[in-house]
């Protein structure tokens, strides 16, 4: 397998024209992108490219049965202008995990880690210094062959593209409680990245977005009791002092930030117990107070506090509390990610 990785060079990088102080979400985009093409039953030599639109067949398949997976990740940089990553070898699992269950081709992964360091390399001056500065990395798979039988592709492209990013939520969080809407079932695919759990869940959410709510948290599909996450972001619920958060399941996204959050949370002193709040549980401790806090944890979103949700005709307040354990661990977290903290769990990783 080759590891050289070829680069095709721009002529001038277009970062001047970027407000770095003004960044919406995943609106801008680097000046490269990594790509590699599957075909004749393996993955071809990969190479690093201008940032180029690309050019499919009307047929397909990626627009007709939506066969993609992506990933979400970060590139920080820390005071010394070191670059580093986090855990980016549970992202190239995941993503191995994605693909599998859409039948698409594993992607190797020493492609996904050289890439991946290659390309940040070639970008580390879109990554600024400074709270709450990342670069976004989005490994995706997409099936390109075309013709419209449903059968899944022969062919398939593996890209990276890179967008600098501030935060994914440019106020506050309320949330509806889902009660009747699904975003995954029992054997599904709500455990993988796979581009149509999110599509599906769009309807929903501008449903709530109307009523001034800016996520959806899901339930089980079949009772609508036990919580399960919020689609962007796996969710936490402090009852008290402990933490809660729904195991994983083929219904639920491991979310690398919320399993290192439950190791921080431990690391800090919290209690943590991973097990389903249900939805009258949730609702009878927001009346009797001891639902302290809620919030969200995701690559993009990072931690971010839940500051109220609906369930049927109902709203209840969740303010940040005093001592809030959302934001304690965020500030953790982040020094963890940008070497200002010790990373006992080995977590970070050097883009050299
Ligand atoms: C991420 O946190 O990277 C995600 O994948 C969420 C995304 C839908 C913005």
């Amino acid at each position: 397998m080759p590891t050289k990785i070829t680069i095709q060079k721009i002529e001038k990088s277009h970062i001047s024209e970027v407000d770095f102080n003004n960044l919406p979400f995943g609106e801008v985009f680097t000046d490269y992108m990594f790509e590699c093409d599957y075909k004749n039953g393996a993955w071809q030599v990969p190479k690093i490219v201008p940032y180029h639109n690309i050019s499919l067949a009307p047929s397909a398949k990626v627009f007709h049965y939506g066969q993609a997976c992506f990933e979400g990740m970060k590139a920080y940089r820390d005071n010394q202008d070191k670059i580093w990553l986090f855990r980016p070898d549970e992202n190239q699992k995941r993503i191995n995990k994605s693909l599998k269950r859409l039948a698409m081709p594993e992607f190797p992964a020493n492609y996904f880690m050289e890439g991946l360091t290659t390309l940040v390399n070639l970008e580390k001056d879109w990554i600024k210094q400074g709270e709450g500065n990342s670069l976004y990395l989005r490994p995706f798979a997409i099936a390109t062959e075309a013709g419209v039988s449903a059968s899944p592709a022969n062919e398939y492209k593996f890209m990276i593209i890179c967008s600098p990013a501030k935060a994914y939520f440019s106020g506050e969080v309320r949330v509806r409680i889902a009660d009747k809407y699904s975003r995954s079932a029992n054997g599904g695919t709500g455990f993988a990245k796979a581009a149509g759990n999110y599509a599906g869940q769009f309807y929903p959410q501008e449903l709530a977005h109307k009523e001034g709510l800016q996520q959806v948290i899901w339930t089980d599909a079949s009772t609508h009791q036990n919580i399960e996450e919020a689609g962007a972001m796996n969710v936490f619920f402090r009852i008290n002092d402990t933490l809660y958060t729904a195991p994983t399941s083929d219904r639920i996204l491991d979310g690398v930030t919320r399993k290192s959050l439950i190791d921080l949370a431990k690391l800090m002193g919290y209690k943590v117990e991973v097990r389903y709040v249900t939805v009258n549980e949730l609702i009878a401790c927001a009346k009797d107070g001891s639902l302290k806090e809620i919030f969200g944890a995701g690559t993009a979103a990072v931690i971010s506090p839940v500051l109220g949700f609906s369930y049927k005709d109902e709203a209840y307040e969740t303010p940040l509390p005093d001592n809030s354990y959302a934001l304690k661990l965020k500030k953790h977290l982040t020094d963890i990610q940008t070497n200002k903290a010790e990373d006992p769990f080995g977590w970070r990783v050097l883009v050299e």
